[in-house]
């Protein structure tokens, strides 16, 4: 008897860091755009000491992070590895605490979520989105026992950006029933639209990072901020004994990208939204279906199989997309486009030979 062998690529490590040889990557979600210039400064040489930092994260950048939350003062933050710790030891924290397991989620997700939230001992459950949105409806019928909600807005997969009556109906329902909410907001600064609306009260815990407004991934910088000191104090007992401190000159290096001058961020976003123009309108013109994105840096089309359109582009055409199915909507295709026009030009043009001749 004949075996169909399942081609497929299981995760995005296969993809992360791919490159040369001709490829077109539309995976990764990390910005090609460099961070501002007076990042490198620190770099110097004036740096003389590598000792271990503070835990919590070096006073001076908590100090600056705070003129941007209003009511807050360093002692409410904690600098981390990107943002990727600060959501993995808030979950572990709060699991230690928490008498209810459920975290809610819309989905599709940042493919990360289910896997941080299940770590720690907790379990992911999902309020699907409605033509790419929250539905309130949903979210409340499923909030009910849970212990908290994890959200994302602008987010990774979709690029929508919720409204921000629904961020303030979130928050109260939240408040009113002594939810925790999370709300990463790495693509917060990348909005086309209008402005940010980032939910607040006491039991908000906000996630950010330097990796996406400054074009600093590699450099491992984030952190949480909580209004509750005690949660701040748990999060650094636990730093200690995981990671230590956030290295050090990367921090300097946030402390400067956060002094630059804020037109940085309204240059990169002009830029971004001029990509965001370009690809929706290709792949519209390629007869595929798919939401405008109206912040990040992500399109989210619909296709029959992802898993087959993603190894078959791959293998045969050259161009890394990501599988839906990875974020928990297996009929859809991610594409970053943290690349130039002329690769995204490219890349369409592979994407359209592959359409037709599929
Ligand atoms: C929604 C979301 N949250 C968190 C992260 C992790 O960011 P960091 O580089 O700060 O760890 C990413 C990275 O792609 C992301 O898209």
């Amino acid at each position: 008897m004949l075996r169909v062998i399942m081609k497929k690529i299981e995760s995005s490590s296969f993809f992360i860091g791919r490159q040369g040889d001709g490829i077109i990557s539309f995976g990764s979600g990390q910005p090609d755009l460099p961070p501002p210039k007076e990042v490198f400064s620190v770099l110097s040489g004036k740096q003389r000491t590598f000792k271990y930092g503070l835990i919590q994260g070096e006073e001076r950048l908590r100090n600056l992070l705070a003129n941007e939350y209003k009511g807050s003062d360093a002692h409410n933050f904690v600098i981390c590895n990107g943002a990727s710790e600060a959501l993995d030891l808030i979950f572990r924290v709060l699991s230690g605490d928490l008498k209810r397991r459920k975290v809610l989620m819309p989905r599709p997700y940042y493919y990360s979520y289910p896997f941080i939230v299940k770590f720690a001992g907790l379990t992911p459950v999902f309020t699907d989105l409605k033509d790419g949105r929250i539905d309130l409806n949903d979210f409340e019928k499923k909030v009910r026992g849970c212990a908290a909600v994890l959200i994302n807005s602008p987010s990774n997969p979709t690029g929508r950006v919720e409204n921000i009556e629904t961020l303030k109906q979130i928050e109260k329902i939240t408040q009113n029933s002594g939810i925790h909410l999370i709300s990463d907001e790495v693509y917060k600064d990348l909005i086309y639209e209008r402005e940010n609306y980032v939910p607040k009260g006491k039991r908000v815990i906000t996630v950010n990072s330097f990796s996406k407004t400054f074009g600093m991934c590699g450099l491992r910088v984030g952190y949480l901020y909580s209004p509750d000191k005690d949660l701040v104090q748990k999060t650094i007992e636990m730093k200690v004994h995981t990671s230590m401190n956030t290295n050090t000159m990367a921090q300097e290096m946030a402390a400067a990208a956060l002094l630059a001058p804020k037109s940085y961020i309204e240059k990169q976003k002009e830029i971004w939204k001029k990509r965001r123009d370009f690809i929706y309108q290709g792949l519209l013109d390629l007869g595929l279906d798919l939401w405008r994105p109206e912040g990040a840096f992500y399109v989210f089309p619909r296709v029959k199989n992802s898993s087959k359109v993603v190894y078959d582009l791959y293998y045969k055409y050259k161009v890394i997309v990501y599988d839906g199915s990875w974020f928990g909507s297996p009929d859809r295709i991610r594409l970053s486009y943290a690349l130039d026009i002329e690769k995204i030009k490219e890349g369409l043009k592979r994407i359209g030979n592959y359409v037709k001749n599929a």
